[in-house]
């Protein structure tokens, strides 16, 4: 039996990494690919999801298009790390691929509802807001989820956008709010995690020597996304975010962390957006996330370079 996954997005290059790993999977069935604004705006981020469909050699994958920006704040986009399309280093031709003419909220709303209960994964790369817009429309479809795996949130690595925030958190903090008060089976693969997955230059050779169509670009749109957080942190590569939530999928001993209860600020100008991790179980607040803290990195390349090796040249 295959896992059947959503994947939200709003690709980005690891984005497109994590997509691409998806597709080479085959324990996995990518029911859709839902979009939202994120790393760049929505028309961006839709036409990149049908793109990276594309160069997977997957024509038959359904994209949808949802949130055009954020629940309550102004959209804020990250082009100073992925580039003005969002998949700076390849330029790919425009997709052939249709947008499904479905909202993305009405897909996972009608899929969650059609298949069969706690059958369906929600993989979040990016804000949360198609997700949480979905769960107010129709809160029945909640105790259908089987669970939600998300990049986002930091806490003993800190920010990444401000000193205390992650990006997909930040950019829609009531949004997240929303999803980690819905009493979900939570997943989380913060910074703390994907801070130590990094996209070395050995790494990126061993990707580009697989030789294939698909090895090349990835290999090419790493090297471009690399260098804003190489100049940033001042390490021989970048964080290899999202495809962390689809390698936990395939090998979650991969990862460890711990159950605790995990809050987000929706108050605060200075820490909005802060994901308030109770590691050490100081208050009494109820266990809602599975916060992953320590992960195999070169495991995580191992798998991730023999999946993209299966995709056609
Ligand atoms: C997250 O923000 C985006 O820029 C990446 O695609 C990833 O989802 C990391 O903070
Ligand atoms: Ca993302």
């Amino acid at each position: 039996m295959k896992t059947k996954i959503i994947i939200d997005t709003d690709p980005g290059q690891d984005d497109a990494v994590a997509i691409l790993l998806a597709l080479a999977s085959p324990e996995l069935d990518v029911l859709g690919i839902t979009t939202l604004a994120g790393n760049i705006p929505l028309e961006k981020t839709q036409s990149n999801a049908r793109k990276i469909c594309e160069v997977a050699g997957r024509k038959d994958v359904k994209i949808f298009a949802g949130a055009s920006r954020p629940l309550v704040r102004q959209l804020v986009t990250a082009e100073e790390v992925h580039g003005d399309t969002g998949l700076n280093g390849y330029d790919l031709p425009a997709p052939e691929i249709p947008l499904q003419p479905q909202n993305a909220i009405d897909f996972i709303i009608e899929t969650l509802l059609q298949e069969e209960i706690g059958t369906v994964t929600l993989c979040t790369l990016g804000p949360l807001t198609n997700i949480a817009m979905a769960l107010t429309r129709e809160p029945a479809i909640a105790p259908r989820i089987k669970q939600i795996i998300m990049m986002g949130g930091g806490y003993f690595e800190g920010g990444n956008i401000t000193p205390v925030a992650e990006f997909n958190i930040y950019v829609d903090p009531h949004a997240a709010h929303v999803v980690f008060n819905a009493g979900l089976h939570l997943t989380i693969l913060p910074l703390d995690v994907t801070h130590q997955v990094l996209t070395t230059k050995k790494r990126i050779d061993a990707i580009r020597q697989i030789s294939t169509r698909s090895s090349e670009i990835v290999a090419a749109w790493l090297s471009y996304y690399q260098r804003h957080d190489e100049a940033k942190y001042g390490t021989d590569g970048a964080p290899l975010h999202d495809p962390n939530v689809i390698a936990y999928l395939l090998k979650p001993e991969l990862y460890s962390g711990r159950h605790c209860n995990v809050e987000i600020e929706i108050a605060s100008d200075l820490t909005m957006g802060e994901t308030v991790v109770d590691w050490w179980g100081v208050t009494t607040r109820a266990k809602n996330a599975y916060y992953m803290r320590d992960v195999d990195a070169d495991g995580f390349f191992t798998l991730l370079t023999k999946r993209l090796s299966h995709l056609p040249s």
